[in-house]
């Protein structure tokens, strides 16, 4: 972080479940090719995964998983600030501040929250509710300028700018608006299994996702149970989400455009197009996996990585704070 005048870029990735090819290809790899240009921060949001039952065991573990996979991807720890959200407790300071600056009509509209609130409808807690204030809190807090999330993520963001121009306005510049960035439109994968839907981390079924962790063997078996359909043509249409989806992680990954993957599967059918995207999830997870299966051996190296990023992270953190606390008419901290 050392050059000032870049732009300030933050994203998060819930600890749930595990981290997936569609996290890969639509957040992570982005963020990679970001991390030079930008001065970054990358948190594993676990304050956030706790509006869903977890197992505390399992979920500790995972945190400490996840971080190691941002960097095994190709996030550099040491020019970006990698942490924990727990370990910077000024994200849940400005959280409680912003919900006063929250309307519950607001929060009542988040499309996520109606489809959580359904899934989990024996646990609708008034965290999964204020969420997307957190969600604003961990944004705001370092005066970001750009936030890349997928589509799924829009109406959060939306909202976070909203509280953000609210506060302004009552109190005068305060916090920088974030605006969004966008994955380009074919970056988002959907399941394998049905492919109408998103790839989420914490589908049940283990076939409808490919977890970057997943070694050739699965890569292949679930690439070849893929839900395609029976006219075994390689070609991006309406209605064939299936294919759509596989070529859309070739495109992805080998970085051809959809007319050069028509071209070159001309004539040939699904069981060879499968496997030549095995293949290719394959190449691209094996260096990735190489590097998690050193790095998560090091313990001193992902705890001096995660602690120092929560250090400096604090000391910005520490700047919105204390300014958001003069603007509301808190007595100054004297120690
Ligand atoms: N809500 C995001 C998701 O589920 C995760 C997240 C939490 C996030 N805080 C964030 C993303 C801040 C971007 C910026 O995907």
């Amino acid at each position: 972080m050392e050059n000032e005048k870049k732009k300030v870029i933050f994203s998060g990735i819930q600890p749930t479940g595990c981290i997936t090819l569609g996290n890969y290809i639509g957040a992570l790899k982005n963020w990679v090719e970001l991390q030079n240009d930008y001065n970054c921060l990358f948190s594993v949001v676990d304050l956030h995964s706790i509006t869903v039952r977890q197992d505390p065991v399992q979920l500790r573990k995972r945190c400490v998983d996840f971080l190691v996979q941002y960097l095994a991807c190709g996030i550099n720890g040491e020019d970006n600030l990698v942490f924990f959200q727990s370990h910077v407790p000024q994200h849940a300071e400005l959280s409680w501040i912003l919900n006063c600056y929250t309307y519950m009509g607001e929060l009542s509209r988040m499309t996520q929250f109606k489809d959580k609130s359904s899934k989990h409808a024996d646990n609708i807690n008034a965290g999964l509710f204020t969420y997307p204030v957190l969600m604003a809190a961990d944004i705001l807090l370092y005066q970001t300028d750009l936030v890349p999330v997928g589509n799924d993520q829009k109406q959060h963001l939306e909202l976070a700018r909203d509280i953000a121009i609210r506060f302004n306005g009552i109190y005068g510049d305060t916090f920088t608006v974030p605006e969004g960035f966008m994955p380009k439109a074919g970056a988002r994968i959907m399941s394998l299994q049905e492919p109408t839907s998103k790839m989420s981390k914490s589908d049940p079924n283990e076939n409808g996702f490919i977890s970057i962790l997943d070694r050739p063997d699965a890569v292949v078996r679930k690439i070849k149970r893929a839900v395609t359909d029976s006219d075994n043509l390689i070609k991006v249409r309406e209605g064939h989400d299936g294919i759509n989806n596989l070529i859309t992680i070739y495109s992805a990954i080998t970085k051809k455009s959809n007319e050069e993957i028509e071209a070159e599967f001309d004539g040939k059918g699904y069981g060879d197009f499968k496997m030549a995207v095995a293949e290719a999830i394959i190449e691209e997870l094996k260096p990735i996996q190489q590097r998690y299966d050193e790095l998560i051996k090091d313990k001193a190296y992902i705890e001096q990585i995660y602690t120092n990023g929560a250090k400096i992270a604090q000391s910005l953190a520490r700047r919105t704070l204390s300014k958001v606390h003069r603007r509301v008419g808190f007595v100054d901290r004297k120690f």
